[in-house]
């Protein structure tokens, strides 16, 4: 039987090269729930990670080492040695169009269902199908360096997101040219829209038939599955299944799966027993949000339903304070630009008119923290308001579960979040009913305690059996892979 090697395909590495002091380069880990899940399995199955470093060449500039990890086993990036690191070093330039033109201003904005928001230019495109190609050729290269040192090694590729739509099947060709046999699989971590939406792509068939270069395609919940199978019939009048899950292509039956992600229940529940009180023993109720500096989220309706609140119940004047979290993304595209600025008037218009001489009714913060910092916020509010527009799952909803070890505060979520199609036992709202969302604080607010508990518990017991290891796990079962036995090990 031949042995089974992982290699991950993803547009960042689970770590950024930096420069420290002395002008030497290390890693800073990342910190997100696929690399605590995945990076191990990597390790111990002597496989690869394929991605970008997060840093540009000068021109000319040779290619760098990458630097073995410093940090001890104190991360899961520790136990990737550098010689299982694939780096993708892309142009400055050519990285733009790929990533703020192509990815972030065309494809996020389209997979969110929204339409308006994205632009369509063809040199993006080219840089998307250039930058692919190289991803595809790198991973062919991942897969030839296993195979070279043995030659029973059977390859499982993992391709991640919407940045690389293409590479699957870019890399199914090279592999079937050198007869080399591969296992590939893709998990999209946003949504995949209805075909409505998505055939407003004009690279709509190109897409499709990359992913389908896969022999198995994840999303995070049912209805990407639906829409992704009915996109394959209607844009290209292909034969799907419905009720099995699979898509015809060239032969082959792909399979597609949801397999919802979930996150490192155990260790946020550790983070949130050991984390410091940050929050000063304050007579407020927090009320936390916690989310990426984006317009997916919802933080304008969001803010408008605090203001909602504070003007039908100034009951809780100087009673709650709202701690918004936004962390800077995606810098260089406009729509996010837009938002910064917008935020800043909202945030500044409602801290106008509502404060008090000692008291704002909102502390935003801009900037990022640490999931250890983290920990603490989620385990001292008492509400935690998830209200995105549209979300492929959201993980903050369940980082916040899994830290409330304390007297149970409440979780409000919107539907149009994979995570609101699991954690019933939280407080359901549509963002876009900005009055109801206000409604909504109102009574997660006063809700009494046997009520909290009973949400609470259901909603932890859920996150806790889902978590991030089941879902690679499931990854690894879809595969019908031989490395289920480590992941469930790790
Ligand atoms: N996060 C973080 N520091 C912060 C704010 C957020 O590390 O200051 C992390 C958070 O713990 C979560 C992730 O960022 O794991 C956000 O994931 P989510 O699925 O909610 O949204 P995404 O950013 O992927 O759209
Ligand atoms: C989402 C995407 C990820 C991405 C992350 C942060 O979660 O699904 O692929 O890495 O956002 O965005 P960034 O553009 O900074 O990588």
């Amino acid at each position: 039987v031949s042995r089974e090697a992982l290699i991950v395909v993803s547009n960042r590495l689970p770590f950024v090269l930096k420069k420290n002091e002395e002008g030497h380069l290390i890693r800073k880990s990342s910190a997100g729930g696929l690399v605590t899940a995945v990076a191990p399995v990597v390790a111990q199955c002597k496989g690869l990670w394929v991605g970008w470093p997060g840093i540009f060449l000068e021109s000319g500039e040779k290619e760098p080492i990458i630097p073995e990890s410093e940090d001890g086993n104190c991360t899961p990036t520790a136990g990737l040695l550098s010689k299982q690191i694939v780096p993708v070093f892309m142009e400055k330039d050519q990285f733009g169009q790929f990533y703020n033109g192509c990815c972030n201003g065309t494809f996020w904005p389209l997979f969110h269902s929204m339409p308006d928001r994205a632009i369509f230019f063809s040199e993006h495109w080219k840089a998307y199908v250039e930058v692919n190609q190289f991803f595809a050729d790198k991973a062919m290269e991942a897969v030839d360096s296993l195979v070279q040192q043995n030659k029973d090694v059977l390859p499982l590729v993992w391709v991640h997101d919407y940045h690389l739509t293409l590479a699957a099947a870019l890399i199914r060709k090279q592999a079937a040219e050198k007869g080399i046999r591969i296992k590939l699989g893709f998990f999209l971590h946003i949504p995949f829209p209805p075909w409505d939406i998505f055939r407003l792509l004009p690279w709509a068939n190109q897409v499709l038939e990359g992913l389908l270069g896969c022999d198995m395609v994840g999303f995070h919940i049912e209805d990407y599955c639906l829409n992704f199978l009915d996109c394959c019939q209607r844009q290209l009048d292909y034969r799907v299944d419905k009720k099995n899950f699979t898509v015809e292509h060239e032969g082959r039956k792909i399979s597609v799966r949801p397999l919802p992600i979930g996150i490192p229940f155990d260790k946020f529940t550790q983070m949130a027993e050991e984390a410091p009180r940050v929050v000063r023993e304050s007579r407020e109720k927090i009320i936390l949000g916690v989310d990426r500096l984006d317009y997916t989220k919802g933080l304008v309706h969001r803010l408008r339903a605090y203001e909602n609140l504070l003007t039908k119940h100034p009951e809780y004047i100087e009673k709650v304070i709202f701690l918004q979290i936004s962390v800077p993304s995606r810098t260089d595209v406009k729509e996010y630009q837009d938002l910064k600025e917008e935020m800043d008037q909202v945030v500044g218009k409602i801290n106008g008119q509502f404060s008090t001489a000692n008291w704002s009714p909102i502390r935003y913060i801009y900037g990022s923290i640490s999931q250890a910092e983290l920990a603490a916020f989620y385990r001292d509010a008492a509400v935690c308001v998830v209200t995105p527009l549209r979300d492929g799952m959201n993980l903050v909803a369940k980082e916040f579960v899994a830290c409330q070890i304390e007297d149970p505060g409440v979780l409000i979520l919107s539907p149009f979040a994979g995570a609101g199609e699991m954690m019933h036992e939280a407080l359901i709202v549509n963002p876009y009913e900005v009055d109801l969302a206000a409604e909504m604080i109102h009574r997660a607010l006063s809700m009494p305690l046997d009520e909290r508990q009973v949400r609470m518990t259901h909603l932890r017991k859920r996150e806790k059996i889902n978590d991030v290891n089941a879902w690679t796990a499931n990854f690894l079962k879809a595969m019908d892979s031989s490395l289920l036995g480590i992941a469930a090990a790790v």
